[in-house]
């Protein structure tokens, strides 16, 4: 293959360099495009812009393929825990045994979050959407750590910096769920692993043992796992953006937050419940819905189908719908909204508009169950979605900064008035 584009703009023409990536994804580099020609290009939403090139995750969304680091995210799902694919994410290879104890251990030694900061929960409205507050309290970290505000954090330093975000996280997010109950908080234990101790921090009573379930810690490190990265996502973009900055870890990551608590990005798994929920009172006809998601006039979408990047099954929809079948029937729980999800899959999948569009189900469209069967209310799952992405949005910042990427700055086509003249108040 050629080296270069030709792009003819009238009767000049311009080499552009095609760069290839490691799975042959091709490329056109037109970052020198505007100072050779004056153009600039021109694509809202950015749905043929690649933004960076990265050694972290590929996914090829024709074929249904996602990979952390080399690894597919089957064999993962199967057989790593959470903790291990986050140090994968991170450092870019899989532990050793050593290397994986030290990092637990690194870890469980900066869970503690500073006791000035349980202030802050109690200034928040108990029915408060625990994305706004995890938003706002993984940015105040940052007055408490401000060692994270040096913009030439050494190795070390910056290590320190993504070891507490990882540590501090876990034990802001079950913390929130103590005070959306009005219950005490729980202390970590380093007794735990990360899941578990997360777990029991958000599980466990100060009034009694709580034995937390082995199969709810497999299912969470399953959900955590299927969540930890996705490329150059909107929230992921975000955190990017915002530490080309030189924005700090704390500050980046609350803005990855703030961009995944969308209902058309992380919040869609909340949303996906709530629609069921809503199917299930309405008497459970699904065709209607389906009808209404197909209706041009009707605002409604079917939440959990669809996706920017996969044009064929989400690889994580399917490991997670299987995941739910086995967590149900192990939990022994039988919820009627996971037969209403199959029968809506059932009719979508057969239904010309959502088979021209080449709209499947996403990550969203059962992991909510899962998250339901495991006792989280439904306000929580963006959360848990952020607290499993955390290790991708890390992994990326650090990526960003290590290549030195210049400060995110997209450019425009203004299309606004043109010289107006100004006219004095009381002349308007
Ligand atoms: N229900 C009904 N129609 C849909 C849906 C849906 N869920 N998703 C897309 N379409 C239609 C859309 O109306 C459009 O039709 P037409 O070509 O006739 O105008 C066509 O499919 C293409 O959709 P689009 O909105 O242009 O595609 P996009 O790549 O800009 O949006 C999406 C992707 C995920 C925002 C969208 O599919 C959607 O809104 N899905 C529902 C929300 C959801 O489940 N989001 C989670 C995404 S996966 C996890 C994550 O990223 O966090």
């Amino acid at each position: 293959m050629s080296s270069s584009a030709q792009l003819k703009i009238g009767d000049k023409t311009y080499d552009l360099p095609i760069i290839e990536g490691t799975e042959g994804e091709k490329a056109i580099d037109i970052s020198k495009l505007r100072d050779q020609s004056g153009f600039v290009t021109l694509d809202i939403g950015y749905k043929n812009t690649g933004a960076t090139q990265s050694g972290i995750t590929f996914l090829d969304g024709e074929l249904g393929v996602l990979k952390y680091r080399g690894y597919a995210i089957e064999q993962l799902a199967e057989k790593s825990t959470f903790i291990e694919v986050a140090y994968l994410l991170i450092y870019g290879d899989l532990p050793t045994t050593k290397q994986l104890t030290d990092f637990q251990y690194e870890i469980s030694r900066h869970t503690l979050v500073h006791e000035d900061m349980k202030k802050f929960f109690d200034g928040f409205p108990s029915k408060s959407h625990p994305m706004g507050q995890l938003s706002s309290l993984v940015c105040s970290l940052s007055a408490f750590y401000p060692e994270s505000l040096k913009s030439n954090q050494t190795k070390e330093e910056l290590n320190l910096s993504i070891v507490k975000m990882l540590s501090k996280m876990a034990t802001i997010v079950s913390w929130i769920y103590k005070k959306s109950l009005g219950h005490p908080v729980m202390y970590p234990q380093n007794k735990y692993d990360y899941v578990t101790n997360f777990l029991n921090m958000t599980f466990g009573q100060l009034t009694e043992d709580v034995v937390i379930d082995p199969v709810v810690v497999s299912a969470m490190n399953t959900l955590l796992i299927l969540h930890a990265d996705h490329e150059q996502n909107c929230s992921t973009s975000t955190v990017r953006i915002v530490g080309s900055s030189e924005s700090n870890i704390y500050a980046s990551v609350s803005a990855g937050i703030s961009a995944l608590w969308g209902p058309l990005h992380g919040g869609a798994n909340q949303a996906v419940i709530e629609m069921l929920e809503k199917i299930k009172e309405d008497g459970g006809d699904t065709d209607k819905w389906i009808n209404k998601a197909k209706d041009k006039n009707d605002p409604f979408r079917l939440m959990g189908f669809g996706h920017r990047v996969y044009k064929n099954f989400d690889p994580r929809a399917k490991i997670i719908k299987k995941a739910c079948d086995d967590i149900l029937e192990k939990l022994g729980i039988n919820d009627e909204v996971l037969e209403i999800a199959k029968r809506l899959e059932e009719v979508a999948l057969k239904d010309p508009y959502f088979v021209e569009r080449k709209l499947y189900p996403n990550v969203d469209f059962y992991s909510g169950i899962i998250y339901r069967a495991l006792g989280f209310p439904t306000d929580m799952f963006t959360v848990l979605f952020a607290l499993g992405r955390l290790p991708g949005w890390i992994a990326q910042w650090k990526e960003m900064k290590q290549n030195k990427e210049p400060i995110g700055r997209p450019r425009q086509i203004y299309n606004g008035a043109v010289n107006r003249e100004y006219v004095e108040i009381d002349k308007r």
